[in-house]
């Protein structure tokens, strides 16, 4: 999962915490190494992306070359253009996401971003365009906007102030932000540095809306249909917080850390939540029956009405880590870590009915996309299942 905030008692991005020294260590590298990603991505993506084309180009034949010039070379020079774009932004947000978060000034002090990270500052452009843009509404409505519509169903508007919802795996935060404004209380819980240093910058940085321009899709040469399509442009973001005023500052948060170790074992009812909703998410647990369990113990269930709501496919995130190192990890009792459960979605119903939950909907085969471009010539396509598993209360 890349470098991640270690679990602590944070009232958000921006709150402050207390942490033994090894791991505040351990943290600090994550933090410094997850935003010189944001510093080095315009270095690497013209590292990556049109170096080696060029390269390749001028390896050719000359007759091949002649056939591709000038518009190939011409081409590679706006892809140029637009991860420069991309890098200015990234470093905006890495300045504000430095400030906030507490890194150190002294840029020799931070720690080097591992080509991973940098993937992912790459794919968080992306998630950027799903979570605030207004191209990516299609795409939002087919999940959040099926969770939020539910919501909405089971809680009338005059009700929804003293409804707490819970979002794990939040994001970009945008589903839990969209939550807020239909007057839930609501708060996300992130535990990746770069998705908690963009969802900050996203949500408490903007001041209007399409304030931003940023080029999702340069990094993909195959499924283009045009070269203007690869690098168009697209203007972030479509909602401002700044400017779209949720009813109270007080009905919306985000914690930092892991949602398993910060919301486990919740004991008083009255902290407990009225509804947690998950959307790709499930699948990213090395073990889903130990996510099952924070859920479960995290919703009300006092008098039976704490609901699970839930969207999303089943991509196992751990599945190809653990093909790859196989018995070596599983029988490693200190690598808990390296583990992967990876349930068919028959038995994961099961388990969670076995675990105290009705289903009270269960939709299969929903076609959904992440954060993928509509205008590309071929995408990824979930067969998402949706569900509303309400909590039985205790003795039902
Ligand atoms: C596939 S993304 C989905 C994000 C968002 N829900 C959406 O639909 O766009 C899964 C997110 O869960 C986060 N995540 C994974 N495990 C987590 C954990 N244990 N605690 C908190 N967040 C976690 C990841 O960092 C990632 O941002």
């Amino acid at each position: 999962m890349g470098e991640n905030a270690t679990t602590a008692e944070h009232n958000g991005p921006l709150g402050s915490h207390v942490q033994p020294e090894t791991e505040e260590v351990l943290e600090q590298r994550a933090l410094t190494s997850t935003l010189n990603s944001l510093l080095v991505y315009g270095k690497a993506a013209h590292y990556n992306l049109t170096k080696p084309r060029l390269a390749a180009l001028s390896r050719l034949s000359s007759r091949h070359r002649e056939l591709l010039t000038p518009f190939y070379t011409d081409h590679l020079a706006a892809v140029d253009r637009a991860i420069e774009r991309n890098a200015e932004f990234l470093m905006l947000v890495a300045r504000y996401g430095a400030n906030e978060f507490e890194a150190p000034q002294d840029l020799r002090e931070w720690e080097g971003a591992t080509s991973f990270q940098i993937d992912q500052a790459r794919s968080s452009v992306k998630q950027i365009y799903r979570d605030w843009s207004a191209e990516g509404a299609a795409e939002r409505d087919a999940c959040y906007g099926r969770v939020i519509r539910e919501l909405n169903n089971l809680y009338s508007r005059e009700r929804r102030s003293e409804v707490r919802v819970l979002v794990p795996g939040a994001g970009l935060g945008r589903l839990a932000y969209d939550i807020a404004c239909e007057g839930y209380v609501s708060q996300g819980n992130e535990f990746s540095f770069h998705m908690l240093i963009l969802s900050n910058f996203l949500l408490n940085h903007t001041t209007s809306e399409n304030q931003f321009t940023i080029y999702p899709f340069l990094h993909t040469f195959s499924h283009t249909s045009t070269a203007a399509n690869q690098i168009r442009a697209i203007q972030i973001p479509d909602k401002c917080p700044a400017t779209f005023h949720i009813s109270t500052a007080s009905n919306f948060s985000f914690t930092a850390g892991s949602f398993t170790e910060i919301y486990a074992n919740i004991e008083d009812e009255a902290d407990k939540w009225d509804v947690i909703t998950t959307v790709f998410f499930l699948d990213t647990a090395h073990n889903v029956l130990e996510y099952i369990d924070v859920i479960s113990q995290g919703l009300k269930n006092s008098d039976g009405t704490g609901y699970w709501v839930n969207f999303g496919p089943l991509l196992y995130h751990f599945e190809e880590e653990q093909n790859s190192s196989g018995v070596a990890v599983a029988n490693d009792a200190d690598r808990q870590d390296g583990i992967s459960i990876e349930l068919p979605l028959d038995y994961l119903i099961a388990v969670i009915e076995n675990c105290g939950f009705v289903f009270e909907k269960l939709e299969t085969g929903i076609k959904t996309t992440y954060a993928a471009d509509e205008r590309a010539m071929g995408t990824w396509v979930f067969d998402s299942v949706f569900w509303v598993a309400r909590k039985r209360k205790s003795g039902e």
